[in-house]
């Protein structure tokens, strides 16, 4: 089945399965310059801030979310697959991508 993700910063929702990482779901809304990095947590281009919402991760490179981060909620959404409805901001690269 299909979580709802919301991206606070624009009030976009897209759909994405327990299947699916976090930032698969986000290049279907077909934005034009998201950028697609390693999809693999080495590159740090997709990351986030789950401000609500369970998930589980895969393992996250530590250049790119501190252990200080992680626990503020922020995460490479290619690591990432929901387990609910989620709320995220978009922070780094993403964020520039997705607001312009
Ligand atoms: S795309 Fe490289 S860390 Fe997510």
């Amino acid at each position: 089945m299909a979580f709802q993700i919301t991206i606070e910063d624009t009030g976009e929702v897209y759909p994405c399965s327990e299947t699916k990482h976090l930032l698969a779901g986000m290049m279907q809304l077909g934005k034009k310059g998201i950028p697609v990095g390693c999809r693999g947590g080495g590159c740090g281009v997709c990351k986030v801030k789950v401000l609500s919402g369970q998930y589980t991760s895969k393992k996250m490179s530590r250049d790119h979310v501190s252990e200080e981060e992680e626990n503020d909620g922020a995460v490479l959404a290619c690591r990432v697959f929901p387990q609910s409805d989620i709320t995220l901001s978009v922070i780094g690269h993403l964020h520039k991508a997705i607001t312009r």
